[in-house]
């Protein structure tokens, strides 16, 4: 492996050590016979200055963009460790429904009234769906999916997907989905079937990204909802 394995500020794993073990973990899809880019200091101790240099330098150049992308829009590697998504619980309640609140207000004026998961109650949610919740340090709240399985019809539905919008915009969301899609498979479940409201359009563009297909539009409760679907790798499983 040592002659496949070089020097990038390009990544495409991240390593760690333990005693004088290296734990190599890809960070992208690495195709056979791909040279494995290590980059020597980790964005832990380089994000902050790469961030304020990223910022006063501006080229077009391809690796450039690149770079910046993956320095901005990931979560550092210290940021990675310090999240976890546990299962809520009724304490959870009230934190839940203060991100809600604050993620969801800047729908109201376009749809002219609260969306629908404002109007929830988080307490009896918790206890009626699977909840999980994204935790920083194991303590402040900064995302949830709420999901409810059906197994007669073999698909998850994503009932709500939030993430602090202090913590957006840094992979979060996808977390919570990535989250959303390791439970279904556990369980045999290859759907995941969502709605949004059709004013939400940033979700109709974040859902195409994350590979969900439009699957039918409706008025529901006096929402207009568009409906999407996922079908999921089976990995081989008929
Ligand atoms: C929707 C939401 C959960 C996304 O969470 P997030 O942590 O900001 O999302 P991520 O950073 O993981 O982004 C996931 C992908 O979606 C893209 N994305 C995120 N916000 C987007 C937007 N407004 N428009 C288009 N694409 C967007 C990201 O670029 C990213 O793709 P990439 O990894 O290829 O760059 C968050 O914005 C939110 O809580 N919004 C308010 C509540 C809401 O609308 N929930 C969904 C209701 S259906």
């Amino acid at each position: 492996m040592a002659s496949f394995t070089n020097h990038s500020c390009l990544h495409n794993v991240q390593h760690s050590f333990i005693d004088d073990i290296v734990i190599v973990r890809a960070t992208k899809d690495i195709p056979a016979g791909t040279e494995i880019l290590i980059r020597y200091r980790e964005r832990a101790t380089d994000f902050p200055k790469a961030a304020q240099a990223s910022e006063r330098f501006e080229s077009s150049h391809p690796l450039f963009t690149q770079f910046k992308k993956e320095i901005m829009a990931t979560p550092s590697q210290s940021t990675q460790k310090e999240v976890s998504i546990v299962k809520a619980s009724v304490d959870d309640a009230s934190a839940i429904k203060q991100m809600v609140d604050s993620a969801y207000a800047k729908y109201i004026d376009r749809i002219g009234k609260p969306p629908a998961p404002m109007s929830e109650d988080y307490y009896s949610v918790i206890q009626t769906s699977q909840v999980f919740i994204l935790k920083e340090h194991n303590k402040s709240s900064i995302g949830a999916i709420t999901l409810s399985f059906d197994d007669g019809s073999k698909t998850v539905k994503i009932d709500n997907l939030v993430v602090d919008p202090a913590a957006q915009g840094r992979g979060y969301g996808r977390v919570l989905m990535k989250h959303a899609e390791n439970l279904a498979l556990s369980q045999n479940i290859f759907i995941l079937e969502l709605y949004t409201n059709a004013k939400m359009y940033e979700n109709i563009r974040l859902y195409a990204k994350l590979g969900f297909i439009e699957d039918g539009r409706r008025t529901e409760d006096g929402f207009d909802r568009v409906y999407f679907r996922k079908a999921l790798d089976r990995g081989g499983k008929a």
